[in-house]
Formats: structure tokens, C-alpha cells, sequence
């Protein structure tokens, strides 16, 4: 994989296809590898960059500390990089709390915003303590261990064998100090709530219809504070909607593109 650096950080990423750029943010604890399925299906009309956030798949964890605003300051510097200008965001869960944070800090840069199976909220205290909680769990025991827990919560309950082999092995792939960092950067995120009336940008909202960690009704009531937005639930799909339907992903993708 090319890297860019970013710092004193080899920010490695995918750069695929030409035309107007669509920046593809991960999930926890996943890596940029889970968007092979976009990649394949949008490369053939537009410049798909998939990057591996710091401590992820193949981006080492750096020395600087970890934050959502991290997080979306490296995208920035990303695009820097290639001479992109702006570009069409989609974050999936995590990616759309690093969505929240490029809108505070780079919004000139945003073209159009793809929000899926995340939510606005903080945590609550009680999230904060199961965050530090599986972050001490992954740093003693290793990403398995946390696989085996996340699996569960992650997947519709029909996900094929295939679907969650493939999820854990990207999950396994990752360093456990990277995991580790994530979640507590995540604990420590500000609510976006009063963000979302300001959104300006063509945006579409879409969730799995079986996902249980960010569910519909908190999607819809995401897309509802959202001027102009579009909704789209993807069935059958859990929180990992564009991994497990991949193809309804992509048709609701490619109508908000259109
Ligand atoms: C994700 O999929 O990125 C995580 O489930 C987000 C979270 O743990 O809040």
C-alpha cells in the first residue's frame, strides 16, 4: 500500500479510479480493507481513497495522541497530499464520529456526506467504562479477544460464515495498542447532535435494519436534524451494512452520488 506522511506518520491508504474523489472512512476496530466491496463497485467512475487510520491495518499508531480530531486531521492531510480539494466523505460508526470531527475542522472540504451505522451521541458513562474496560481487555489478551466479544453486537444474526470470518480476521489483523487507543479516543468524543442542523452538504443517512449497536430509529432521528438528508435502510444488514449487502449499500450509495 502507498503511505503519505502525515507528520512523522506513514498514513497508509488506497487510491483507486479517477473522477470526483470519495473518501472512505473505517469502522472500529476494523481497517480500510473493509471497504474492498465499494472500492471494487466505485473505481470504475470515481477516485475512491480508503485510508488506514493511525494504528489500523497497515498505519503504525505514531507517537501523537489519539483523538476523533486526530483522526479527521489526518484525512485532511490526506487529501493535502494527493491535491484533492474536496471530497464526498462516508464513514461508517466510527467513521462517522470522525465524519463529525472533519466537519468542525474541514468542513470547506466536504462535497457530499455519507453517514452510516453511527450515531451523533457521546457515550454515556457507563459506555466509557466498557470502552476503558475493553481497552485494558485487548492491551493484556490481544484482538481476539475483543472479536470474540464484538462479533455478536456487529453482525446481523444470519451473517454467513464467511461474512464473520472475514470481519474477524480484519479485526485480528490490527495491533492491540491501536484498538486500544481508538477506544478511548472514542470514549473522550464530544456530542455531534448540535452539528447535524448545520450540515450543508447533500447527505444521506443509512443503517442496517438489524443493526443493534447504532440502530434505525437512531439513524432516522439522526437524518430527521439533518436539512435535506436522505434515508435508506439496508436490509438485512447489521451494523456492518456495507460489508453484509454489500450490493443494497452500494445502490443506496450510488443514488445520493447521482
Ligand atoms: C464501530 O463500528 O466503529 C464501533 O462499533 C463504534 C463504537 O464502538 O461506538
Amino acid at each position: 500500500m502507498p503511505t503519505v506522511q502525515i507528520g512523522d506518520l506513514p498514513l497508509a491508504y488506497r487510491d483507486e479510479g479517477s473522477g470526483e474523489p470519495m473518501l472512505l472512512v473505517h469502522a472500529f476496530p476494523l481497517s480500510g480493507a473493509m471497504w474492498e466491496r465499494q472500492i471494487m463497485a466505485f473505481a470504475g467512475r470515481r477516485r475512491v481513497i480508503a485510508p488506514d487510520l493511525r494504528g489500523f491495518g497497515a498505519t503504525p499508531l505514531g507517537a501523537e495522541a489519539v483523538s476523533m480530531d486526530r483522526y479527521a486531521d489526518d484525512l485532511a492531510g490526506l487529501l493535502d497530499a494527493l491535491g484533492i480539494g474536496e471530497a464526498t466523505l462516508v464513514g461508517l460508526s466510527m467513521g462517522g464520529y470522525i465524519a463529525f470531527a472533519f466537519l468542525r475542522r474541514h468542513r470547506a472540504r466536504l462535497a457530499g456526506l455519507i453517514l452510516a451505522d453511527t450515531r451523533p451521541q457521546a457515550d454515556t458513562p457507563e459506555g466509557r467504562d466498557g470502552r476503558e474496560a475493553n481497552a485494558r481487555l485487548v492491551l493484556a489478551q490481544g484482538t481476539s479477544v475483543l472479536a470474540d466479544k464484538m462479533l455478536p453486537g456487529l453482525l446481523a444474526p444470519g451473517a454467513s460464515d464467511a461474512v464473520k470470518a472475514e470481519v474477524r480476521g480484519l479485526i485480528e489483523a490490527n495491533r492491540p495498542e491501536g484498538v486500544a487507543a481508538a477506544l478511548r479516543a472514542m470514549a473522550a468524543r464530544p456530542d455531534s447532535t448540535d452539528l447535524l442542523p448545520t450540515i450543508a452538504v447533500p447527505t444521506l443517512v443509512l443503517v442496517g435494519s438489524e443493526d443493534g449497536l447504532t440502530p434505525p430509529p437512531v439513524a432516522r432521528a439522526m437524518a430527521d436534524l439533518i436539512p435535506g438528508s436522505g434515508f435508506a435502510e439496508i436490509a438485512g444488514a447489521g451494523h456492518l451494512s456495507n460489508l453484509e449487502q454489500p450490493e443494497a449499500f452500494n445502490i443506496a450509495l450510488r443514488e445520493l452520488l447521482r
